[in-house]
């Protein structure tokens, strides 16, 4: 039964999950095993049985594909043409955030995104323009390690020394591409995530907002945030009752 549904269709285990009392809950599982079907029918249940209001609700997810299935299903179980819930990607949520705020960490409103080609492109010009004794490596390469380090929320210039030729020659990159990412007003898809983080964890007065507004989050597939995403997700959840779906066998 792909859409519509109801809690009678649950087993066991997954109708405890649901209607977990309030207070942290995590909920492990194998894949395929219905889990992100429980946060579909803990959403509905908070506000069908709890009486939560929807605009209280935040729930986060990795694709496009699963946010939206969990959108139209929450909707269509609640009767509801459109949901007033936070339902979307962590992605997608970083960019409702910085788009509203991130004046605040001194950038321009007005930025645009730099997606993957947007990125070869300025990392093709990059490497162009080492100096001729500058070990080679290649755009992809590059990007990669950038976005690897960027996720672990590491700035262009930590602390340790590079141990590696390669590593120097990234780490030159680094700064380069960040200062072009900046005169170009731009974000990578990266900076979605580690500039919401900093804006969360720098600017109380918007964590608070976002604090107030949010008294439940659930979050699935926990086992894959990187230390961005944790990060956020912490910083929002303080007080709100939060709701934990990871894969057991990925963790
Ligand atoms: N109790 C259930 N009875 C029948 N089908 C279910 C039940 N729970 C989940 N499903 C179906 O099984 C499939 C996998 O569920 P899903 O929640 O996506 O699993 P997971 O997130 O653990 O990978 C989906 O098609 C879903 O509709
Ligand atoms: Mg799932």
């Amino acid at each position: 039964m792909p859409f519509g549904g109801s809690m009678h269709d649950l087993n066991e285990s997954q109708r405890t999950a649901v209607t977990a009392p309030d207070g942290p809950a995590l909920v492990l599982a194998g894949a395929g095993s219905g889990k992100t079907r429980v946060i579909i029918e803990r959403l509905v249940w908070l506000v069908d049985e709890r009486g939560i209001d929807p605009r209280g609700l935040l729930a986060l997810t990795f694709t496009n594909r699963a946010a939206g299935e969990m959108r139209e299903r929450v909707a269509a179980r609640l009767q509801l043409d459109r949901l007033a819930s936070w339902v979307g990607t962590f992605h997608a949520f970083g960019l409702y955030l910085l788009r509203r705020d991130i004046d605040k960490l001194g950038r321009a409103k007005s930025f645009t995104i730099h997606d993957d080609s947007d990125q070869l492109s300025l990392m093709k010009r990059l490497i162009k323009d080492l100096p001729s004794g500058m070990l080679r490596v290649s755009p992809r390469e590059a990007l990669s390690w950038i976005s690897r380090l960027k996720q672990d929320l590491r700035e262009p210039d930590w602390g340790e020394e590079p141990e590696t030729d390669e590593e120097e020659v990234c780490r030159v990159l680094w700064r380069r591409y960040h200062d072009g990412l900046a005169k170009a007003s731009g974000v990578d898809f990266d900076d979605l995530l580690v500039l919401t983080a900093r804006l969360l964890r720098e600017c109380d007065g918007v964590c608070e907002k976002y604090r107030r507004r949010f008294t439940h989050i659930l979050v699935d597939e926990y086992q894959d945030l990187n230390a961005a995403e944790q990060e956020f997700t912490q910083l929002i959840a303080e007080n709100a009752r939060l709701t934990i779906i990871g894969d057991e066998d990925q963790s």
